[in-house]
C-alpha cells in the first residue's frame, strides 16, 4: 500500500503535469529490463520519471496521462501466479487501480490496441523519442494507426513534444516531501561516512570500506547506492571516477570516499577525504585546508539569485589563491582563472543538481544564460585538488594526493541548508572521527 502522504504527493505531481499538458497526452514507458546473461537480469530500478508520477516499481508498464476525465491510465503486467513464483509479486490491473490510484488499468498486452483509442482526437503527444528505441517502433506504429482512423473524420497527433520540458522542470524544484526524503538519504550517508572513518586502518583493502558503507546503507533501509562507491586511497584518489576499490591502503596516505545512499528513490552524494592512519601529513594538511576553504566559500554562495557558475568561481578563486601561495602556480588569481591554469589540479565543475538521480535533471541554462538558483533546488558543492603522481613541477611530498570534499545543499529563501554537514570535515573533526 502506498502511504497516504505519498499518494497525495503523487496526485499533486500528476495534477501539476496535467495543468501543463493542456489538451496534450503524456505517454511514458517504464525502465526496460536489461539482460545480464541467460536468465539473469541486471538489477531493475524504475525510471525516475516513471516513479515520480506513479510510485510504481514494476517493469514492463506504460503510463498514459492527460487532463481528461479518467486521465490517469496504467498499462501493467497481468497477475500470473506461475510467473510470480519465479519473479515476485505483481500488482496487476486491480492493484494498479486500488493501490496506485489509476483511473483505469489495462494489461500491457493490450497496449497497441488501447493506445490507438486513447490517442484518437489527440493532436499533441508528449513522448520522448530516442530513449527507448524498441518502444519507439511500437509507438510510431500506433501513431500510424491513429492517423489511418483520420479517414473517418477524427484528429490525430501532429505534434510530438519532449516530455522532459515539463517533467524535469518540476523535478528540479523539490517539494517539502522530497526534501524530507533527501534528508533521510543524507543522514544514512553521513552515518556511513563516519563509520568508515572510524573503521579504516592501514593494511585494510579499499573494498573492505566499500562493503562497510554498503552495510550501513542497507541496514538503514536504503535500497541501493545512488552511484557506484568510489573508495580511492593514495594515488587512486586522483582518479575522478575510480571504481576498482581493490588496493591495500597504507599508513601516511589519504582515502577519498565518494559514496551516497539512495533512499526512497532520492540520492545523497557525499565525499570525504581522510588519513588512512588517522593523522594528516603537513603536505596533506596544506592541500586539505585549501579545499575546505574553497568549499565553504562556495557554499556561502548557494543563495537564491546566484548561479552555479558563481558557486564554482568562488571555489576556484580560493583554490587558485592557495596553489599560488604554495608555489604550484604563478601569476595572480585572476590570471590563473582566466588562463584556465587550475585545470591540471581542479578539472571538474563544483556543482550539479541532485535529486532522484545523482546528476539530476533540469536545465542548467535558460535563454543561454546560467540559470539562477531558486528555493527548492538541491545541489552538490564538491571542489577538489588532485596532484598527478608524476607531476614533477610540485615538491615530491604533494605528488599523488587527491582531495575532494562534497556536501549536499538545499537552496532556501535564506541560508543554504547543508543536509550532509554531519559528516566530519574540519581537520580536527576528521582526525577525531578517525580515532573512532
Ligand atoms: N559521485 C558523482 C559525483 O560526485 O558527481
Ligand atoms: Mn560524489
Ligand atoms: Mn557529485
Amino acid at each position: 500500500m502506498l502511504n497516504q502522504d505519498f499518494r497525495r504527493e503523487l496526485e499533486a505531481r500528476r495534477a501539476a503535469v496535467c495543468a501543463q499538458l493542456g489538451d496534450g497526452v503524456l505517454v511514458l514507458p517504464s525502465a526496460p529490463v536489461a539482460l545480464r546473461n541467460n536468465d539473469v537480469d541486471h538489477e531493475f530500478r524504475q525510471s525516475s520519471d516513471f516513479f515520480y508520477l506513479t510510485g510504481f516499481e514494476e517493469p514492463d508498464c506504460v503510463l498514459v496521462l492527460s487532463g481528461r476525465p479518467e486521465g490517469y491510465v496504467l498499462f501493467v503486467r497481468r497477475r500470473d501466479p506461475e510467473r510470480e513464483i519465479w519473479d515476485g509479486r505483481r500488482a496487476g490491473l486491480e492493484g494498479a487501480v486500488e493501490i496506485f490510484g489509476a483511473d483505469r488499468a489495462f494489461g500491457i498486452d493490450e497496449l497497441d490496441q488501447k493506445l490507438v483509442d486513447l490517442l484518437e482526437n489527440v493532436t499533441r503527444v508528449h513522448y520522448r523519442i530516442g530513449e527507448r528505441k524498441d518502444f519507439d517502433a511500437r509507438f510510431l506504429d500506433v501513431l500510424d494507426r491513429v492517423r489511418a482512423r483520420g479517414r473517418t473524420g477524427s484528429d490525430w497527433p501532429t505534434e510530438i513534444v519532449d516530455p522532459r520540458v515539463i517533467l524535469h522542470e518540476l523535478r528540479l524544484l523539490k517539494s517539502p516531501f522530497e526534501i524530507e526524503r533527501m534528508r533521510e538519504a543524507a543522514e544514512i550517508t553521513v552515518e556511513a561516512h563516519r563509520a568508515a572513518m572510524a573503521a579504516c586502518r592501514p593494511g585494510m583493502y579499499e573494498y573492505e570500506i566499500e562493503a562497510l558503507l554498503l552495510h550501513r546503507f542497507r541496514r538503514a533501509g536504503s535500497q541501493r547506492v545512488a552511484y557506484p562507491s568510489i573508495v580511492g586511497s593514495g594515488p587512486n584518489a586522483t582518479i575522478l571516477h575510480y571504481r576498482e576499490n581493490d588496493r591495500r591502503m597504507q599508513d601516511g596516505e589519504l582515502l577519498l570516499i565518494d559514496a551516497g545512499a539512495e533512499f526512497a528513490y532520492y540520492a545523497a552524494d557525499v565525499t570525504r577525504t581522510f588519513p588512512v592512519g588517522g593523522k594528516f601529513t603537513p603536505a596533506q594538511r596544506d592541500l586539505y585546508r585549501i579545499v575546505l576553504d574553497a568549499q565553504l566559500a562556495a557554499i556561502a554562495r548557494c543563495r537564491v539569485g546566484e548561479t552555479l557558475d558563481a558557486v564554482h568561481e568562488a571555489a576556484a578563486r580560493v583554490i587558485a589563491g592557495g596553489l599560488l601561495e604554495l608555489g604550484f602556480l604563478s601569476g595572480t588569481v585572476d590570471e590563473v582563472i582566466e588562463q584556465k591554469g587550475l585545470k591540471p589540479f581542479f578539472m571538474h565543475r563544483t556543482s550539479h543538481w541532485l535529486g532522484m538521480d545523482v546528476h539530476d535533471v533540469g536545465r542548467y541554462h535558460r535563454e543561454r544564460q546560467p540559470r539562477r538558483l531558486e528555493p527548492g533546488m538541491v545541489i552538490t558543492v564538491e571542489p577538489g585538488i588532485y596532484v598527478a603522481e608524476g607531476d614533477e613541477n610540485v615538491p615530491p611530498e604533494f605528488r599523488g594526493i587527491g582531495i575532494r570534499i562534497e556536501d549536499d545543499v538545499v537552496i532556501t529563501a535564506g541560508e543554504p541548508e547543508v543536509i550532509t554537514e554531519g559528516a566530519p570535515k574540519t581537520i580536527e573533526a576528521v582526525e577525531e572521527a578517525c580515532r573512532g
